[in-house]
């Protein structure tokens, strides 16, 4: 019933230069894995398995991540080293990747606009993978978790979590009306307030579900902030109809697109995971 996740991964990461001179921020790796690798296990995990990305130039080894190497295959085949291999190749089996192109880097509505032809119709999750999400221990991913509560209520899903006073500014933030604990009927949204006009302490990160009436929304959507087509705008518009919900969700967000989240995330991955045999 859902069954499509879409990427935006045509952002340039100007905060890793000169890392992301020639390779995709999403490629970074955390610990052994590139970033955008744990956005796409979620997604499947959640039960998304076609995966749409929508790419821009200098972003050809995201495609080639998620195709076979033969070279490798064959170098490593019957090998010790071959359990390596082990997430990525479960990953390619599970999923359909498709990919289309931003022309222009025009904002992350302009992005989920570019990928309509990779949706259609259809109601279809979003992943930043510069958020990473690690869920609870025997708990559900984030996007798993927002599918449940998009099964209920069959509209637009924001997931946000609290964030500390001073850190507001980052972020996109809801004005919202508590439904049950954690889920709550979103009234407006205000993209990077200053504190003092913050309607609230609930940041919307990068995790979303979207119905695709969002399309023509963006299609109408004039340049916001940056002269860059914001999908909080388009949002906005949605929740005016009061389709939008906003899900706290349950679990550990890092924002590896800023350096500091980065190394948050490498060294707890490190810990937690890696030394814990659980990062395959
Ligand atoms: P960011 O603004 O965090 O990413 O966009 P960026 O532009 O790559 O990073 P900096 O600020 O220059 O360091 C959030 C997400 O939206 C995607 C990015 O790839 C990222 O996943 N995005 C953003 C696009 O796909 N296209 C755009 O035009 C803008």
């Amino acid at each position: 019933m859902i069954r499509k996740c879409l990427f935006p991964v045509g952002g340039y990461g100007t905060r890793f230069l000169p890392a992301t001179k020639a390779l995709p921020k999403e490629m970074l790796p955390i610990v052994n894995k590139p970033l955008v690798q744990y956005g796409v296990e979620e997604s499947i995990e959640s039960g998304l398995y076609e995966i749409g990305f929508v790419t821009g130039r200098g972003k050809r080894a995201i495609a080639d991540h998620f195709d076979i190497s033969y070279e490798l295959e064959h170098q490593i085949s019957g090998s010790d080293k071959e359990k390596y291999l082990t997430s990525i190749r479960h990953v390619m089996h599970e999923g359909v990747f498709s990919f289309t192109r931003q022309k222009e880097m025009k904002g992350l509505g302009h992005a989920i606009l570019a990928g309509e032809t990779l949706i259609g119709t259809e109601p279809f999750g979003v992943v930043l993978a510069d958020d990473l999400c690690i869920p609870e221990a025997d708990g559900d991913n984030v996007m798993a978790q927002m599918v449940k509560v998009f099964k209920q209520f069959r509209c637009s899903i924001v997931a946000v979590m609290e964030v500390p006073e001073d850190e507001i500014h980052k972020y996109g933030v809801i004005e919202g009306e508590e439904m049950k604990d954690g889920l709550y009927r979103v009234k407006s949204m205000v993209e990077k307030p200053k504190k003092e006009d913050a309607p609230s302490n609930l940041a919307v990160i990068g995790r979303y579900i979207l119905t695709p009436d969002i399309f023509d929304i963006l299609r109408d959507t004039p340049p916001g902030k940056n002269d860059e087509i914001q999908l909080t705008d388009a949002l906005m518009t949605q929740a005016q109809d009061g389709v939008v919900m906003a899900y706290r969700f349950k679990g550990t967000r890092f924002d590896c697109g800023s350096v500091e989240g980065f190394v948050e995330a490498t060294n707890f991955c490190f810990e937690e995971l890696y030394k814990k045999g659980n990062l395959t």
